[in-house]
């Protein structure tokens, strides 16, 4: 039997949010529509974040009401706060299987610059939406941003995200990704991070979110790996990055990170030809 690795596919909502132009929502649909015919369980789908602040995932629910939802996909979205929440109860079409991910940072200064309050008030924003998904029985998923640098910062130490981790998890069983926001990880430094965060947290209940801005994603994802993270964060055709993360463009392509895993002898359940296809389509976009 293969192991299996879990991919969660991140590329129209961390991918999208970056384009310098707003994607029309029949071409985001028509990609995650493609997406979900890939054999992948999870699809990151859009943001109900402020319009201001992230143009460019306004039209989160004319994307959720056009979608065709395939079975067996959880349809994921970023919900920061409960306006995101009332957002996202508005939107959601009946019958469909949806996650919600709530978002902090390991260092305050990102935290500042992406939810405009300290990672401590972000908690307190994000709580009653935990709460609220428990309630109506969707599943929630945590980001820990910043994981080893931070572009505000500088550096983050491997016990302020093992920290940033455990407030998450004290508020619900979730799993937590790991994100190298702006892509400055190397393969030791991520490991020294999630040898603190298994500190913490069971290396199952983790994932990684790795940028590839310094071509090292694929190391890292070696990394993680080996310390049993079987979980991965990734951006069909590479699109991606933070606009509130100066230097984060460009998430780890999906179609690389199949051919790593396979090659390796993993399973992922994802046919790598549907999803070249989609990587066609969202290089058409940018
Ligand atoms: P704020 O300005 O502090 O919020 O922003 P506020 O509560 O003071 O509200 C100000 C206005 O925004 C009000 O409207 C609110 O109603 C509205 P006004 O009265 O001025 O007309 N508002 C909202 N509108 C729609 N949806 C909402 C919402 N909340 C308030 N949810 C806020 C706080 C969190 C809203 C803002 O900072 C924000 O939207 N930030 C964007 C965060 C974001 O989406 N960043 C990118 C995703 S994170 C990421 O990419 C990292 C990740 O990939 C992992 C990694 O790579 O590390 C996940
Ligand atoms: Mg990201």
């Amino acid at each position: 039997m293969k192991e299996f690795v879990r991919i969660h596919e991140v590329g129209p909502r961390d991918g999208l949010q970056n384009e310098p132009s707003v994607i029309p929502v029949a071409q985001k649909v028509a990609l995650i529509d493609l997406l979900a015919r890939s054999g992948l369980s999870d699809i990151e789908v859009g943001s109900f974040v402020s319009p201001k602040w992230v143009p460019q995932m306004a039209d989160t629910d004319q994307v959720l009401a056009g979608l065709t939802p395939v079975d067996g996909v959880r349809y994921a979205l970023l919900v920061p706060n409960m306006r995101g929440w009332e957002g996202f109860q508005a939107a959601r079409v009946p019958g469909v299987t949806y996650e919600v991910a709530v978002f902090i940072s390991a260092s305050e200064g990102f935290s500042q610059s992406n939810l405009n309050c300290s990672i401590a008030e972000s908690v307190a924003r994000l709580t009653p939406v935990v709460r609220a998904a428990e309630v109506v029985g969707v599943g929630v998923r945590g980001y820990v941003s910043c994981v080893t640098d931070c572009p505000f910062d500088g550096p983050v130490a491997p016990e302020a995200v093992a920290r940033a981790t455990a407030l998450l998890r004290a508020l619900a069983p979730m799993q937590v990704s790991l994100g190298d926001t702006i892509g400055k990880g190397t393969p030791d430094r991520v490991t020294a991070m999630i040898a603190a965060v298994t500190d913490v947290v069971p290396v199952a209940e983790l994932a990684g979110h790795f940028h590839d801005t310094g071509g090292q994603a694929l190391a890292n994802m070696d990394a993680a790996l080996d310390l049993g993270v079987r979980a991965f964060d990734t951006a069909v055709g590479g699109l991606g990055g933070c606009p509130y993360a100066p230097g984060a463009p460009g998430n780890v392509a999906t179609e690389a990170v199949l051919n790593r895993l396979h090659a390796l002898g993993f399973e992922t359940g994802v046919d790598p030809d549907v999803v070249a296809q989609a990587a066609e389509m969202a290089k058409g976009m940018r």
